[in-house]
């Protein structure tokens, strides 16, 4: 992150006074419960969100070379991408066009030149044109409709790559980030390493994982015994980008820093700088790695996360177990104080107990996220 918006960071905690106060948000929020329950306003985002919008398909260092691919699965659709001879990438439907077998069963791998079908065989080149269809003489010739897999558009930029799961219509990437590409081009991601991904399922509503991660306030109380002694309860500092959004937790003594000379002041020992892409991604700069968290909503209560380590450099044999043991810790972490509390909430809504949720302006992410899915629903039905 450059220096001098990390200073224009710490500015607002050195100025935020008393218990972080001016670090709050404008306004509180109340949230009605079936925004995350109702199933017709989940197959609405499903649909403006994940099929029409675009999506966070990965970073591009998870493939790298040609013949690499990644996968996902958004709103159904099976989707993978695959990096071309010449660098650039293309995002086809994962599904045969013979009988809708899958071609990549995998998160990521390498398919060489050709795609093959696990099925029977059908090979395609990495655009996804049939090339053959072994041990068939004959038993296909009277087929006259196209049969190369269809695509979808793809695009990348800044060590990012996007997908709309469902057509073919350009993504602008920048307009994707809705100005947070200037931190998050200086973040360097091109030239991070994929360490390991770990997949998880939780019963509850995708929007609640997101929510888990926007605010500070839950630390000293959840996290009494883990994190409350090394991170601040009070405050996270906010921005907005388009629906997008900025969220950075801070370490406890970050007021050590800013007692400093400015031109000292650096915020990444004190800071988890948290970048929210919405729908479906949280990308966050820790001081010595990146982390990212990807979403699949599965049902309207039921989501499989993606939880992925990226070092500056490749790790070595002590450096991997240093990735590792820091992985394990984080989803212990989520795994037995967050989202264990997060699939409780859900039931507590699903129930019809309890009809609103409250947003203060100690959250602001929270008002913002939720604000802006709203307005993005109401523009696609306009
Ligand atoms: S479904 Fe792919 S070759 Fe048959
Ligand atoms: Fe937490």
């Amino acid at each position: 992150m450059r220096h001098e918006r990390q200073v224009e960071l710490l500015q607002r905690v050195a100025d935020s006074g008393d218990h972080f106060v001016g670090l709050h948000g404008s306004r509180s929020m109340v949230n009605p419960a079936s925004a995350y329950t109702d199933p017709e306003r989940h197959a609405r985002e499903l649909q403006v969100l994940f099929r029409d919008g675009p999506t966070l398909l990965g970073l591009s260092c998870e493939m790298p070379a040609p013949g690499d691919y990644l996968t996902t699965t958004l709103d159904g659709i099976p989707i993978a991408a695959v990096r071309q001879a010449d660098g650039s990438v293309v995002a086809l439907v994962n599904a045969c066009r013979h009988r809708a077998a899958p071609l990549f069963t995998e998160r990521t791998g390498s398919t060489g030149r050709s795609i093959v079908c696990g099925y029977h065989a059908w090979t395609y080149d990495t655009q996804g044109t049939l090339l053959a269809r072994p041990l068939s003489a004959g038993a296909f010739d009277d087929v006259t409709i196209g049969c190369n897999l269809h695509r979808v558009a793809v695009a990348e930029k800044y060590g990012l790559i996007f997908v709309r799961a469902g057509s073919e219509q350009p993504i602008d990437v920048d307009e994707a980030l809705g100005g947070a590409q200037d931190d998050l081009g200086a973040f360097g991601l091109g030239g991070y390493t994929h360490v390991e991904t770990r997949t998880n399922e939780w019963d509850m509503n995708w929007k609640l994982i997101l929510d888990t991660f926007t605010e500070s306030y839950h630390i000293r109380t959840l996290h009494k015994n883990t994190l409350a002694p090394y991170f601040n309860s009070d405050c996270v500092i906010y921005e907005g980008f388009g629906r997008n959004f900025l969220s950075v937790g801070l370490r406890a003594n970050v007021l050590d820093e800013v007692a400093k000379p400015q031109d000292e002041w650096s915020i990444l020992p004190y800071g988890t700088i948290q970048y929210f892409l919405v729908p479906n991604a949280l990308v966050v700069h820790q001081l010595d790695h990146v982390e990212v968290w990807r979403l699949e909503p599965l049902g309207v209560g039921r989501v499989r996360t993606h939880t992925s380590i990226f070092a500056p450099e490749p790790p070595d044999e002590k450096a991997l177990r240093y990735w590792t043991k820091n992985l394990d810790l984080l989803l212990k972490v989520t795994g037995t104080e967050d989202f264990p509390t997060m699939e409780r909430i859900y039931q507590a809504m699903a129930s019809g107990a309890i009809p609103e949720v409250v947003y203060g302006r100690i959250e602001p992410p929270l008002v913002h996220f939720h604000t802006a899915l709203d307005a993005a629903l109401a523009a696609a039905d306009a």
